[in-house]
């Protein structure tokens, strides 16, 4: 199978692939590129959607709302773009760390499968520069591990500054977009080995959609736009918490109370 772009899907199991660039640069596109590569060889796919970008992928779209569902009634062999948008950031967290900790529990215990690949949009949400964090463990994991049991994943980034740099560099795949921020692209200019001055001058000349992709050695890529494939939706409904069940119970404990007191009234009148 030929691909469109350089993307080497080998080094991306073998280990991490990076896509960092500004704000609106092309990044979710070209990861779209690289998960419809993945998706051709039939690799089971997991996106965390953030921004509800992820809805015209062809992969079934769940919708979280809320932290009180359970995630065991997903399948978690099948392809899915969990737009986890509605969350509050720790909510996010909180359901990345289940489905990583859920999968890794199933997966490192049967290795009869194909591969998996997650892609942590805005990785940093997740692998954050201090990895003391329950989630930031849980995904520390994934990202060290993985490959061990047929797992891989794609982190985007605006801001890797902010991101784990144990993570990054355990990502064998580069693509880096337009940065003009000082310490971006002072922690970039180490991976890609040029002076800060160089890097600077380099990276805040690309236009939309263009990429340095550095693997053993640097070269410019261009990506294009998406064309959309319609995915289906699936609403995921917050399972009833214990506050509302305790709710709906004295509910019924009152209506209850009051048919009886009605009962004796009209007996005794
Ligand atoms: N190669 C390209 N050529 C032209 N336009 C593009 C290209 N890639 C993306 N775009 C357009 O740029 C806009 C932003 O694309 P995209 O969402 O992929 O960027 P992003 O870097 O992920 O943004 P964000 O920082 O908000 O996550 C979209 O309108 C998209 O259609
Ligand atoms: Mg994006």
């Amino acid at each position: 199978m030929t691909l469109t772009f350089p993307f080497d899907i080998q080094l991306a199991k073998d280990t991490g692939t990076l896509v960092t660039g500004a704000r609106q640069h092309g990044k979710s596109t070209l990861t779209k590129h690289m998960i419809c590569e993945l998706r051709k060889r039939g690799y089971i796919v997991k996106v965390f959607d953030v921004a509800q970008v992820w809805h015209d992928v062809g992969i079934p779209v769940v919708i979280i709302r809320g932290n009180y569902f359970n995630i065991e009634d997903l399948n978690p062999m099948e392809s899915r773009v969990f737009d986890i948008s509605r969350l509050y950031p720790l909510q996010q967290k909180e359901f990345v760390m289940n489905i990583l900790s859920q999968d890794f529990a199933i997966y490192s215990e049967n290795s009869l499968r194909t591969w998996l690949f997650y892609v942590l949009e805005e990785g940093q949400i997740v692998l954050p520069k201090s990895l003391k964090a329950m989630y930031a463990q849980e995904a520390m994991r994934t990202v060290s591990i993985g490959a061990n049991y047929k797992t891989s994943y794609i982190l985007t980034s605006q801001r890797p500054a902010d991101l784990s740099t144990e993570a990054i560099s355990r990502c064998g795949q580069l693509f880096i977009g337009k940065h003009f921020e000082e310490n971006d692209i002072k922690k970039l200019s180490k991976y890609l080995g040029w002076k800060w001055t160089e890097a600077r001058e380099r990276l805040s000349k690309l236009q939309k959609g263009q990429f340095i992709r550095f693997a053993s050695k640097p070269e410019l890529i261009q990506s294009s736009t998406w064309m959309p494939i319609y995915s289906t939706r699936l609403e995921l409904q917050p399972q009833q918490t214990r506050q509302s069940f305790k709710m709906s119970f004295m509910k019924l404990w009152w209506t209850f109370v009051a048919c009886i007191i009605l009962w004796i009234l009209t007996k005794a009148l």
